[in-house]
């Protein structure tokens, strides 16, 4: 009786909930297999983190319906936290937004952006929530190249001048999922020039930040007049493992913060109180926590580079985030193909790269969510000994 909108049907089902399916299957089949696939860590949030949570369930205030804007004490942490990571200063009160994660976030922006015939610009390879978020508002959709040649920063110049004129935003995430890269100060200072000069607004998702080994990455709000301009997104769920609770915040221009919070007063009604208080815990009390994770994802990347390199990988980028982005061995050509390998013959459930739009083919994103005594010896087989 009732069908997709034609927006909705532009949409392939979302690449999660189809690799979640086909674990299903496996369950159901009584087949074990290795879960590589989601960016959902296996690592519990902080100990304060869940206490807090859960003695602030209890406050009556809390059980009510929360404001929009979020508590108070909720964004003087965040700027609190802003000013020590980045030394940026944000005023809480028309620069700071606590959003229900940020992919809700993300959605939500273009609906107060969007006018017909408008267009956002998402990376590819890139976490499919910006594509969906365009195609949901009504936008068409321009996909940013990321070439490995380009070490995954995409060419602005490339960009048409048809799409420009009627760009609204533009969606870039560094540290980067798929492709682990971070991004140069010198990119993201183009960047922001590219966008004021095309009033352009500039979502820099940073839900990967604090996911790094070596250089810390930076905020676009570092960056001379970024706040013209630029939107930064942060989420809790990566930083502190707590992506169960949907937390996050948006930061920077404040007219962009305006628009979001409009929409979100239309949409929802702000975040669970007890969750709020787990959050100001999290940002006000765990940067020990954070150098521990670093830790253990530094050593489970080692563990897995090296089952990669011993199974006859040859090339593969694990920069930061807790991903491995590796190019597909010979013989294969199709991520899907590769993946449909790996689960058959590896029982292990990676992401093909294709599923984070078509440059991301010829890779596969493996995601460091297992203890590392599980990543040593992953493969069971070399595959360049495979008869194909
Ligand atoms: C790049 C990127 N942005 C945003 C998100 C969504 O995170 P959240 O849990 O805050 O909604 C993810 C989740 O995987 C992500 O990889």
């Amino acid at each position: 009786m009732f069908d997709f909108s034609k927006n909705l049907k532009k949409l392939p089902p979302y690449l999660f909930a189809a690799i979640d399916d086909k674990k299903s299957l496996l369950r159901k089949k009584g087949v074990k297999f290795l879960d590589l696939s989601v960016g959902d860590p296996d690592i519990p949030a902080p100990e304060n983190v869940v206490k807090v949570l859960s003695k602030s369930a209890k406050i009556k205030s809390n059980q009510k319906y929360a404001s929009n804007k979020g508590k108070s004490q909720l964004r003087k942490s965040i700027k609190k936290w802003m000013k020590k990571r980045f030394k940026v200063n944000l005023d809480e009160e028309s620069q700071i937004l606590p959003v229900l994660g940020t992919k809700e976030a993300l959605a939500h922006l273009p609906v107060g952006l969007i006018n017909t015939g408008d267009y956002i610009i998402t990376p590819s390879p890139g976490y499919p929530g910006y594509r969906a978020a365009g195609v949901l508002s009504g936008a068409r959709v321009y996909q940013l190249p990321l070439l490995e040649k380009n070490n995954f920063l995409p060419d602005l110049e490339k960009i048409p001048e048809s799409v420009k004129k009627r760009a609204k935003i533009i969606y870039l995430n560094y540290p980067n999922n798929p492709t682990t890269v971070s991004a140069p100060r010198s990119f993201m200072k183009k960047v922001v020039k590219f966008c004021l000069k095309n009033k352009i607004l500039l979502v820099w998702d940073n839900a990967y930040s604090e996911i790094y080994y070596d250089k810390k990455p930076l905020s676009i709000l570092q960056i001379k007049d970024a706040k013209k301009v630029a939107l930064e997104f942060h989420s809790l769920s990566k930083t502190f493992c707590m992506t169960g609770f949907r937390i996050g915040w948006v930061c920077g221009n404040p007219d962009a913060v305006n628009i979001l919070a409009k929409v979100k007063s239309n949409v929802d009604s702000g975040i669970f109180g007890a969750v709020q208080d787990a959050a100001i815990t999290a940002l006000d009390k765990n940067a020990a926590y954070v150098t521990n994770l670093r830790k253990i994802f530094n050593q489970r990347r080692k563990y897995l580079l090296e089952a990669l390199k011993k199974a006859g990988f040859k090339k593969f980028y694990a920069n930061s985030t807790f991903y491995v982005w590796a190019k597909l061995p010979a013989p294969f050509k199709s991520s899907l193909e590769f993946s449909r390998y790996l689960i058959e013959e590896e029982k292990i459930v990676a992401t093909p790269g294709v599923g984070f739009g078509k440059y991301g083919e010829g890779f596969i994103r493996f995601a460091l969510t297992v203890d590392k005594s599980k990543l040593k010896n992953i493969f069971k087989k070399k595959i360049s000994d495979l008869d194909i």
